[in-house]
């Protein structure tokens, strides 16, 4: 394979990333083996059987509940992906919606097309580069990108939704909202989540009149177990389903949008709204360990930094190291990745990204040559970056009694997104502009830092995390993915290594989370994750070990062995009863 040469004025950090990968390891740290013996990887389209039946995982049950009711009215996998999606966007107003965007990751049991439906928010076009940074200081002007109408991009998903449907699924997209509209007019539960992460957001919220009349109860968090009803949400979906793309793009909702957004602020146009369209982009597929891996291409960078990290990971011994080695490797290898991340990657319509070369098993076997066994490297020792979360967004795994399979991970961004609510529309704008780089080296609100590739420009994508993925083995494929910003990328990492290891969905899902993300350098876990040796050992070797005062994450697993055809559907435990992971073997679906 090629390398692509990106443009010259990266010419320098791609020349330093180079010698770095090229540079001969130091004897006292020669840890880097050959690549290990591999069996050969099934081809990305070849035939795999079908599974005993379907199975859905989200992260909330009337979410599920509505995919499930799809497939059983005769939908296929990507009209329950339709359902499922409009349906979070309804039950779990802070994580994702029809004011946010997503990546619909699908395959097509009939003739195993892979594709990348990017349906993720565009920058207005009124937008600039320096939009957010106060002109007397130069310096990002505090909380724009991340409350209210400024830090809102267009939105995709509702694009997303009508596209799928029209492209891939089997019935009218009416009947595939059909359940969601139903469950907005009747009310949905509120629920643990959605009241644990209004905690966050409360007092924004409450200062958006929209906002505060659709989810607050007289300026209150609503209880557990409250019936809220969105009849404004079932009004856009049926609008979408009767017109379609422009039932949402052009018309009432689109001068609806732009008036409000307009008068608190904000930037938009209609021919914002109008231009939007979107991408089918070609997934990015590699090989690890036996298995195709078929993932998100940019404007995520999370396919590409898990393709560096297990083809890093790919060419030591795996079993045959301890597991505090294990996870050192780990842990060097996500540093390196997430490095590429800040430096290369952005929206490849605008800037050129290097894809080739930084998944290319020699960049990787370059990257572990600069590995110690011994000793951390500290990330202020990798050249490129001139300096150096807390989230939420939602993931869903879909497998159909055929075989098609949809991974599809969608966000607001933060939790409720910015907080606010154009009165008339049901659905709360993102805040996604907070994904784009506001400065050079400047920490976004997870923490990750960028460079030019992902600056701010008219009509760009910000730069995503979100990396929905299918493994496709001889005996098993696996649907995966989870929200956590910035951490979204180690949680897939580990999940598949979990897997690879011969976990279950369920436990693969449940696994206690490590991670590092090259800048702060510092190795986080969730409380507990680390016995006190494997953390002392782990120190010794250099690495500064931050135990977080919460979980994060919230995957979503499906797994269909195919020797069996057995389906096994995980929800992340860490939110108890809010997710649901459903199954239907040799029922109703077939
Ligand atoms: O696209 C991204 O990478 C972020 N907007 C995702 C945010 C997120 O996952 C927050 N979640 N818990």
């Amino acid at each position: 394979m090629p390398f692509r040469v990106p443009g010259a004025p990266r010419w320098r950090v791609v020349l330093a990333s180079l010698l770095l990968a090229l540079a001969p390891a130091p004897p006292a740290l020669a840890a880097a083996q050959g690549p290990v013996e591999r069996p050969a990887a099934p081809a990305v389209d070849a035939p795999l059987g079908r599974p005993k039946g379907a199975a859905i995982a989200s992260a909330n049950a009337q979410a599920t509940d509505a995919g499930m009711a799809v497939l059983r009215a005769g939908g296929n996998a990507f009209d329950a992906a339709v359902a499922v999606s409009a349906a979070l966007g309804l039950v779990e107003p802070e994580s994702s919606g029809l004011g946010g965007g997503g990546f619909f990751l699908l395959r097509r049991a009939s003739d195993g097309k892979v594709v990348f439906v990017d349906a993720r928010e565009r920058a207005p076009l009124a937008a600039t580069r320096d939009m957010y940074l106060d002109p007397a200081t130069g310096e990002p002007r505090p909380r724009q990108t991340i409350d209210g109408a400024l830090a809102a991009a267009i939105p995709g998903l509702p694009a997303g939704l009508v596209h799928v449907s029209a492209t891939y699924g089997r019935m009218p997209l009416g009947e595939a909202l059909a359940p969601v509209i139903r469950l907005a007019e009747r009310g949905w539960r509120f629920g643990d989540k959605n009241i644990a992460m209004m905690g966050w957001r409360k007092d924004v919220l409450r200062d958006d009149p929209g906002a505060s009349a659709l989810f607050l109860i007289d300026g209150e968090v609503p209880a557990a177990g409250t019936r809220m009803r969105n009849r404004d949400y079932a009004d856009v979906l049926r609008r979408l389903a009767a017109e379609g793309h422009d039932g949402f793009y052009r018309g009432p909702v689109a001068q609806r949008l732009v008036d409000g957004v307009r008068a608190a602020g904000g930037i938009w146009t209609l021919e914002d709204l109008a231009q939007y369209r979107v991408v089918e982009r070609a997934p990015l597929v590699f090989t690890h360990r036996g298995q195709t891996v078929v993932t998100a291409p940019p404007p995520s960078s999370g396919g590409v930094a898990l393709a560096a990290t297990l083809q890093i990971l790919d060419g030591y011994d795996w079993a045959a190291e301890a597991p505090v080695d294990r996870l050192h490797l780990r842990i060097e290898a996500m540093r390196r990745a997430y490095r590429d991340r800040a430096i290369f990657l952005g929206d490849p319509d605008f800037v050129d990204v290097p894809v080739e070369l930084l998944t290319h098993p020699a960049y990787a076997a370059g990257l572990r040559a600069s590995i110690s066994t011994e000793r951390a490297t500290p990330s202020a020792l990798l050249p490129g970056v001139t300096r150096s979360e807390r989230p939420d967004t939602t993931h869903f795994s879909i497998v159909d009694a055929e075989g098609n399979i949809a991974a599809v991970t969608q966000t607001v961004n933060l939790p409720y997104g910015n907080a606010m609510v154009v009165p008339g529309t049901g659905f709360l704008l993102n805040n996604e502009m907070d994904d784009f780089s506001v400065k050079p080296g400047v920490p976004n609100a997870f923490g990750l830092v960028g460079e030019d590739a992902n600056a701010i420009a008219p009509g760009k994508r910000p730069l995503s995390s979100m990396t929905p993925t299918i493994v496709i083995g001889m005996d098993r494929v696996a649907v995966v993915g989870t929200p956590g910003g910035s951490r979204i990328i180690s949680m897939v990492i580990q999940g598949l290594l979990a897997l690879d290891a011969g976990a279950s969905a369920a436990e693969a899902v449940a696994e206690p989370r490590v991670h590092h993300q090259y800048l702060p350098d510092e190795v986080s876990i969730e409380p507990g994750a680390l016995d006190a040796a494997t953390r002392a050992a782990l120190e010794a070797r250099g690495h500064v070990v931050k135990e977080e005062p919460r979980t994060w994450g919230n995957m979503q697993v499906v797994l269909w062995h195919r020797d069996d055809g057995r389906v096994e559907a995980g929800a992340d435990p860490r939110w108890k009863t809010v997710g649901k992971g459903s199954t239907d073997e040799g029922g109703i679906f077939r």
